[in-house]
């Protein structure tokens, strides 16, 4: 009897806590006309959204907009989310330079990424970014192009054995484990080559890790870790294990790196890279992890557990976001003979006939036409579909007034695609890159795939060289068609398609 009368009692505090705190907040979002679907007490709409699958959020999201106009409101457990494709907000959130810190969907991350520069903030943040921005100058990249073109020839070959024209090809697990050699071998210096043993460990789990986290973020019993570890005991322990073969590995390149610093230091060849030193990314050859391993922040040398969360994050955001972006881009072109000729006459016309013949940095800035393809590709399947901020204070945007303690969801997705911003907005029209100038994109805040503002992708010449190196590989060995089911575009933290990515690839006879 007491336990019941204790258990009606703590309901009671429940109720009338989530009561009072969803009004104050409710009220905020009523003055400010900020709608939404109707939510139960404490549970909020956390049945509806959290139930629906990652393959549905897509039309759910859409359907939102439409039945709530350009910003709708949720509330999961007393959890207030805003989403938008207002792009007032998109200015006010990614111009500021204090609201920084991610919307609370990003703690899917954290397990595996620690506190690396995607999910730091403040002086931590600030003293990194600078570091890195040294290692991703244009100048610098020349280098990982080499990397690329060398992957890029393994998944042609890999290929070679699907390219008769007539099977479906689903791109995405070509590209996925190319990109992820790639930046494997940039991040940390070491070959994994996981196109040839997809097995490896580290790739199993790495795949693994991402793919259970970014389900959780759409199952109810799972989104919040007490109830996750109370339903799924069985995944979290396979999630904990696949974590710990990820940095046992990532430790363990770290300390062999270190001791051949020791040893270049003790040999007398080791001279120290300062914070803002012109050398650091300069050397040929030098993987980002060097680059962590010889800077120094305030005089200070990173730790092994700075240095791997930060190698980490470099081999999360370079290999999933690059992946989708490459697949999707193949998809479309397959899908649109035109533009895939033109392609070709240009990367004929750039690279010549011998597709064997290496890319290099200069020559994939000469092919301006692709630039657009993977563009318009970017616009309609932005490999990062949405940016999340949280803020823990009351703001003003556009004379509405958001709660403290919301997270706000700037759907890129669905702002790339306004007519106001680009006419016939699902047509993939690569051309209307062709004269559209950055800064308009920059002032209007309308397309922004690498988002925008203090926390903007670091690494988007790097993916925007490593996109082109290996589409150009493809083509010019291959012939796009159009085979499979049509893509069925799926929300996770990145963008993926749950029909596939589906393609026919035929010989090119010069190949
Ligand atoms: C198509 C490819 C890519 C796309 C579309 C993309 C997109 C993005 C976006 C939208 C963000 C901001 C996320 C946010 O504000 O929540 C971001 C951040 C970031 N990206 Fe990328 N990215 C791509 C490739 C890469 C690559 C190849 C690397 C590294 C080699 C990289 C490293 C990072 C890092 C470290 C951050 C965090 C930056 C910070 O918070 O200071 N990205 N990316």
């Amino acid at each position: 009897m007491l336990l019941l009368t204790l258990a009606f009692g703590a309901l009671a505090v429940l109720l009338t806590w989530d009561f009072v705190r969803k009004r104050q907040r409710a009220a905020t979002l009523e003055r400010s006309k900020i709608s939404g679907p109707l939510s139960l007490p404490v549970l909020g709409n956390g049945l509806q959204a959290l139930d629906l699958g990652a393959e549905n959020i897509v039309d759910w999201v859409e359907e939102s907009f439409r039945l709530y106009g350009k910003t709708f409101r949720m509330w999961i457990l007393g959890e207030s989310l805003i989403y938008t494709k207002d792009l007032k907000y998109f200015e006010a959130i990614l111009g500021s330079t204090t609201l920084l810190q991610k919307g609370q969907l990003y703690k899917f991350l954290r397990p595996f990424l620690n506190d690396g520069l995607l999910l730091s903030v403040g002086k931590k943040w600030h003293a990194r970014r600078k570091v890195f921005t040294n290692a991703f100058h244009f100048n610098v990249l020349g280098h990982y192009v080499d990397i690329m073109d060398r992957q890029a020839a393994v998944m042609v070959e890999k290929l070679r054995g699907v390219a008769d024209g007539e099977t479906t090809v689903d791109m995405l697990p070509y590209v996925s484990l190319a990109a992820l050699d790639v930046i494997t071998e940039a991040a940390m210096g070491v070959q994994v080559n996981a196109q040839s043993d997809s097995e490896f460990p580290y790739v199993q789990a790495l795949k693994s890790v991402v793919y259970i986290q970014s389900d959780r973020m759409f199952r109810f019993l799972q989104r919040y870790d007490w109830l996750f570890r109370l339903t799924c005991p069985v995944l979290r322990s396979k999630l904990l294990k696949d974590v710990r073969v990820m940095h046992d590995f990532t430790d363990k390149v770290i300390r062999e790196r270190r001791a051949a610093v020791e040893q270049a230091k003790a040999d007398g060849s080791y001279r120290p890279l300062s914070l803002g030193d012109p050398e650091v990314g300069r050397k040929s050859q030098m993987a980002l992890l060097d680059i962590l391993l010889q800077a120094t922040i305030e005089g200070q040398p990173l730790s092994d557990a700075d240095i791997r969360e930060e190698v980490d994050t470099f081999m999360f955001e370079g290999d999933d976001t690059t992946s989708s972006g490459v697949s999707f881009a193949l998809y479309a072109i397959a899908r649109h003979p035109q533009v895939q000729a033109r392609i070709y006459r240009e990367l004929l016309q750039v690279l010549g006939r011998d597709p064997s013949t290496p890319v290099t940095q200069a020559k994939l800035q000469e092919l301006k036409y692709l630039d657009c393809v993977i563009r318009e590709t970017l616009r309609l399947y932005p490999a990062v579909p949405a940016v999340g901020r949280y803020t823990s204070k009351e703001i003003q945007i556009g004379g509405q007034t958001i709660p403290a303690h919301t997270s706000i969801y700037l759907v890129l997705y669905f702002a790339h695609r306004e007519a106001e911003f680009f006419p016939d907005p699902l047509a993939f029209k690569p051309e209307r890159f062709l004269d559209r100038a950055d800064s308009e994109d920059r002032e209007t805040f309308a397309y922004l795939p690498f988002s925008a503002g203090p926390k903007n992708c670091i690494g988007q010449k790097f993916a925007m060289l490593e996109m082109k190196a290996l589409v150009s590989k493809v083509l010019r060995y291959y012939e796009l068609l159009p085979r499979g089911p049509e893509v069925k575009p799926m929300m996770n933290f990145i963008l993926r398609s749950s029909s596939g990515m589906n393609v026919g690839l035929r010989p090119r006879r010069s190949s």
